[in-house]
């Protein structure tokens, strides 16, 4: 199945099929020098497969984790492409999960000032939501993405195949942002999830999940309205994940993030979502501790947050709330 983001000239194909990996000839323009980054947890195979379609491959394996969308794994991939005499009209690949895929991306928007990348997602999470759409970003000083470019792929390619490497765990991270996907834009996708088996069920997830995103991305490219519904539970989810130190995921975060900001019912019905697919339920820190951790750079009084809020699945509200209030909202639904 193939899937077209319209976005005039920074358009391009989605192609979610089974063993494309092996094929990437097929699909992608590798007749030139190109950089393949990949992490340490992906099977290395799956890169030498990449390398072996390529006219000339520098494989580049970044160590896994957060903590690789730095300066300095940045300037390892822009140094191996300069070394190696890569021009403008050469391309990088990255094949991998959302980290891999943010750096590599980033390297290719600044490169001579923007070559050619292609995404090969490999983690459910990066499948449904990461690899399109075209923000690619580094962590610095301690904030996420806060160094970055958006910058579309020419081509991702989706092979659902691959999945079955990954343990249960990062399945259910990657699960979290297709909940998150269906409880603000598809209400049937979400009766969908809640009725069938989740693994064998993994490809039409995909497929809608990412149907999903595009239609969005294509309406609101760059997050002045509508894209920020996609950060359904993340506010929250960012606070989490800063004081678990490395310790949750991130869709982990995000499904925890997802349940103070919706209605009773949607939360019910969320609440039994993340229980069948695995994910996190409970809070295991202070919700004191995640409302610092979300504000600790904002001023307390009179400043607002934005924040999605689900009244009903598979429909959202932009709300503007005071910190006074979201602070309440943080606490009534982490305090036991
Ligand atoms: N992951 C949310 C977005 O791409 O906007």
């Amino acid at each position: 199945m193939n899937l077209h983001m319209n976005l005039d000239s920074d358009s391009y194909d989605i192609i979610i099929d089974h063993g494309c990996l092996a094929k990437a000839d097929e699909h992608l323009a590798l007749d030139r020098k190109v950089l393949v980054v990949t992490d340490a947890g992906v099977p290395a195979r799956y890169a030498k497969n990449v390398a072996c379609c390529c006219k000339e491959a520098y494989i580049v394996t970044i160590p896994q984790g957060e903590g690789s969308k730095s300066f300095e794994t940045l300037q390892t991939l822009l140094a191996t492409m300069l070394k190696n005499g890569f021009s403008r009209t050469d391309c990088v690949v990255a094949v991998g999960g959302g980290v891999v895929g943010d750096l590599s991306g980033f390297a290719a928007a600044t490169f001579m000032r923007g070559i050619d990348f292609y995404n090969i997602p490999t983690t459910l999470l990066s499948m449904v939501d990461s690899s399109i759409g075209g923000k690619t970003a580094i962590n610095f000083s301690g904030v996420k993405n806060c160094i970055g470019a958006f910058h579309q792929p020419k081509k991702v390619l989706v092979d659902p195949s691959v999945l079955h490497t990954l343990p249960d765990r990062q399945i259910a991270n990657g699960l979290a942002e297709a909940i998150k996907m269906a409880a603000t834009f598809d209400a049937d996708l979400f009766t969908w999830i809640e009725q069938n088996e989740i693994k064998s069920s993994l490809d039409t997830i995909i497929a809608r999940s990412l149907a999903i995103k595009k239609n969005v991305v294509e309406q609101d490219e760059k997050e002045s309205g509508l894209r920020r519904v996609l950060n359904f539970g993340h506010t929250i989810g960012h606070g989490i994940e800063s004081c678990a130190m490395g310790n949750l995921y991130h869709g982990e975060c995000v499904a925890l993030g997802m349940l103070p900001m919706c209605a009773p019912e949607a939360k019910k019905r969320i609440l039994n979502v993340l229980k069948k697919t695995g994910l996190p339920t409970e809070l295991c820190f202070d919700a004191s501790e995640v409302f610092e951790a979300i504000t600790h750079d904002k001023k307390r009084d009179g400043e607002h947050l934005r924040i999605v809020y689900v009244p009903e699945i598979g429909s959202y509200e932009i709300k503007k709330v005071t910190i006074k209030e979201f602070e309440h909202t943080v606490k009534e639904a982490f305090t036991k």
